[in-house]
């Protein structure tokens, strides 16, 4: 990411720090952006905010977060070496599925970030997120397990870690093969990202 697209990224934070697009803005304690690097090659896109998330303005902080840094070490990722985000910006009450209408007044901040950290590797936590970026209707647990070509990119769709927290250990090893699958497509998209720069006599 060039320094125009990471101001344009800040601006983009700075509008929805304040956004009142739907009535969600009525019950947040805090908006809850996105955190890592803008310069990314994976990106991770889960639900919505829970109650920690809420109250500290950042996603993954609860006891899901704790099992995504551990599967990110896994495949040798870190929080701020990725970047992490949700569907919703902001929590539903009583962590409440979100609803259509807040799906679509918040697809705008999502698509944005998608756009400026141009991440090689999506990998989608759950349904909400998967069924909105893979435009696919039938459920996470047929989904995920493959890699799919996603606009110019891998997305690798997968178990929301807190499902997993609630499933046991099946499901744990479900998630693993999963972030496993992402860590190969980042190699192959690197592959792929090399042969072409040598093409171009990048390094020469
Ligand atoms: N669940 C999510 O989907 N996102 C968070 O940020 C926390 C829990």
């Amino acid at each position: 990411m060039n320094g125009d697209r990471a101001r344009e990224l800040a601006g983009v934070e700075a509008r929805a720090l304040v956004c009142r697009l739907c009535p969600l803005a009525e019950t947040r304690a805090r908006v809850v952006f996105g955190v890592g690097d803008p310069n990314a090659d994976l990106m991770l896109v889960g639900e919505a905010p829970g109650f920690h998330e809420d109250q500290q303005g950042e996603p993954f902080v609860g006891a899901a977060g704790k099992l995504l840094d551990r599967l990110l070490g896994e495949i040798g990722y870190t929080r701020s070496r990725a970047y992490i985000a949700n569907v919703l910006k902001c929590r539903p009450p009583n962590n409440r599925d979100p609803l259509p209408a807040e799906i679509e007044a918040c697809s705008d901040y999502l698509r944005e970030q998608l756009r400026l950290i141009d991440p090689r590797v999506v990998l989608t936590l759950g349904n909400f997120a998967t069924r909105l970026l893979l435009k696919r209707d039938t459920g996470i647990s047929r989904l995920r397990g493959q890699v799919y070509p996603w606009w110019n990119r891998y997305l690798v769709p997968t178990l929301h870690p807190a499902a997993v927290l609630r499933g046991g250990e099946g499901l744990m090893e479900q998630i693993r093969a999963d972030f496993a699958l992402a860590r190969d497509a980042l190699a192959e998209a690197a592959k792929v990202a090399d042969a072409a720069a040598e093409q171009l006599g990048l390094f020469e």
